[in-house]
């Protein structure tokens, strides 16, 4: 009779044939930051989450390399007399972003800086590119992105991070940093970006949700595996240096998905509706908030993941300290 029981036996047997681990180094973590000094806004939706003003992320970037966080992720908080309907402000070399860059890249030059390249966050319209006649334009965007993503790597970013689905833009960014000499400058492709109910925290802690519709028409169709498949296929051949899959937990079988099927690293975003629902739960006291974190975070690895974005880098490098 076969007994797995028998490897299941004690601590250090558990501990020797154990398949998927996690650590602080598998991490990145995504801060909202914010204009002016001394800032700590905290969000109501994530618990222990707040928007930053840069001599804050300063601190918070001291304690994520102390504890071996890979990296942080930035996402701005744009004053709503920035934003217009083209996202001018993304590209702003003076903007909140690169000016966050080059202070961390600066204090902390072992720490990876990831960009976000999309528009929502600039945009009056709260859409990832420009909107004309209800339509989001394809195009026109992708040539605004290219212009962000070299400001970005202008600025220092390690990788530039497109979140916002335009067809083609990871070729028209590789080629416009390329034509900047920034050969080194990473991309890191949401390749797999379901247009999520998943993102409610995030778009209330940026006031970025669309003023109209939905994102339908970029973001992928939850209900979809194969399309995946497709879009990976594109941004590798169009030069992505890693493909991402977003969220995370309700999307395990697309990330395994894209392990098997590509050679590049895979990253996965542990968005923001899955922390918030796990920290509600442990507010209540339903669940053991550390552990459930702990295990979300490991499935997430099991299933292929080689970096996590998870507004837990912190907290859960901690408890594994
Ligand atoms: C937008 C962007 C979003 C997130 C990251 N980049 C929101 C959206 O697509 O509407 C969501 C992340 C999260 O929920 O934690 N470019």
């Amino acid at each position: 009779m076969e007994r797995p029981r028998r490897n299941r036996r004690s601590d250090a047997i558990r501990a020797s044939l154990r398949e998927a681990y996690l650590s602080p180094a598998h991490m990145v973590y995504p801060v909202f930051v914010q204009e002016g000094h001394g800032k700590i806004d905290p969000i109501k939706s994530m618990p222990g989450q707040s928007r930053l003003s840069l001599d804050e992320l300063l601190k918070v970037c001291e304690t994520a390399s102390s504890l071996g966080v890979a990296g942080i992720a930035l996402f701005p908080v744009v004053p709503e007399g920035k934003k217009n309907s083209l996202g001018d402000e993304s590209w702003n070399p003076q903007g909140l972003v690169p000016e966050c860059v080059r202070a961390i890249k600066k204090k902390f030059p072992n720490l990876l800086v990831v960009t976000d390249v999309a528009l929502d966050p600039y945009s009056s319209d709260g859409h990832d590119g420009i909107v004309r006649d209800g339509l989001i334009l394809n195009d026109e965007t992708v040539e605004v992105l290219c212009k962000q993503a070299v400001m970005q790597a202008e600025a220092g970013a390690d990788f530039v991070a497109p979140s916002d689905m335009m067809d083609g833009r990871i070729g028209a960014i590789r080629k416009a940093l390329d034509a900047k000499g920034f050969t080194h400058t990473g991309i890191i492709s949401y390749c797999a970006k379901y247009a999520s109910s998943f993102y409610g925290p995030f778009r209330e802690a940026l006031d970025s949700a669309p003023r109209f519709g939905d994102k339908k028409t970029y973001q992928m169709d939850p209900a979809n595996r194969r399309e995946a498949l497709r879009e990976a296929r594109l941004d590798t051949a169009e030069g992505a240096d890693l493909l991402m899959v977003k969220p995370a937990l309700a999307y395990l079988d697309v990330i395994r998905d894209l392990r098997e099927f590509s050679d590049l690293p895979i990253a996965a975003y542990q968005v923001s509706g899955e922390f918030a629902m796990i920290k509600a739960a442990a507010l209540n006291n339903w669940i053991d908030g550390d552990k459930v974190m702990l295990e979300s975070l490991l499935s997430i690895r099991r299933a292929g993941a080689d970096l996590i974005f998870t507004y837990a880098a912190i907290e859960a490098s901690k408890l594994l300290k």
